[in-house]
């Protein structure tokens, strides 16, 4: 399983041959202006949830790549709108058996409205498991009791989690989500793309260490293999 950043909170997994994206915000992140995301061959792509920050480049890539949108009901509803047809609605709770492994869709707390005003329903994350690899990709969320059901049933390999603060867990929360979620192996997300979001890298790396835990913060591009 091979696991690359393109920046903010988006993620390409690549596993059992397919490429999954998650929370596609690509194009307008200056940060990201050198990756040609018509060159990324996606497969499916993730939506935690409707703020634009994880949905800038989902339809265009949908229907130039052929790739099918999953994510909470209401926001298919609306890319089913957009006239995009390889759709996957989910909901919280569920689990589905894709051609590249089992998805989990777990509780995030956070919002959800489309770029429109439409309403996106509930936020959540997602749990990507097969027998390469168990992965947590949290999306955008608060530190919530909930992650400690996600320690109980799954063995995780990795965790993708925001640690930008201000919308969402900052790095301490993280460090008590990696104790709840018993994976002491963590990409940080979801910081330094605007100026509310700025991390200190090295102190939270520091931070994750004194905690016996590894964050892992990649480079636009980066990518690590599990
Ligand atoms: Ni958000
Ligand atoms: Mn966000």
């Amino acid at each position: 399983m091979k696991i690359t950043f393109y920046g903010h909170s988006s993620i390409l997994i690549e596993t059992r041959g397919k490429r999954i994206l998650f929370d596609p915000f690509i194009t307008p992140n200056d940060k990201a202006k050198d990756v040609d995301v018509d060159s990324l061959n996606v497969d499916y792509v993730f939506i935690s949830h409707g703020h634009e920050d994880h949905i800038a480049d989902a339809e265009y890539i949908a229907k130039s790549q052929d790739a099918t949108i999953v994510s909470n009901f209401e926001i298919v509803t609306w890319y089913q709108q957009k006239g995009i047809q390889n759709l996957w609605p989910m909901n919280l709770g569920g689990t589905k058996e894709f051609d590249f492994g089992t998805i989990k869709y777990v509780n995030a707390v956070h919002s959800s409205v489309l770029p429109d005003g439409t309403y996106g329903g509930n936020p959540g994350g997602f749990i990507l498991k097969n027998e390469e690899g168990c992965v947590y990709f949290a999306g955008d969320t608060a530190l919530t009791m909930d992650m400690e059901l996600i320690g109980r049933y799954m063995t995780l390999d990795l965790a993708i989690l925001p640690i930008g603060d201000n919308f969402t867990m900052g790095v301490g929360d993280a460090i008590i989500c990696s104790d709840m979620i018993n994976c002491n192996k963590v990409i940080g997300v979801h910081f330094d793309t605007f100026p509310p979001i700025t991390v200190d890298q090295n102190k939270a790396i520091e931070e994750f260490k004194a905690a016996d835990k590894e964050l892992i913060l990649l480079g636009i591009g980066e990518n690590i293999e599990l």
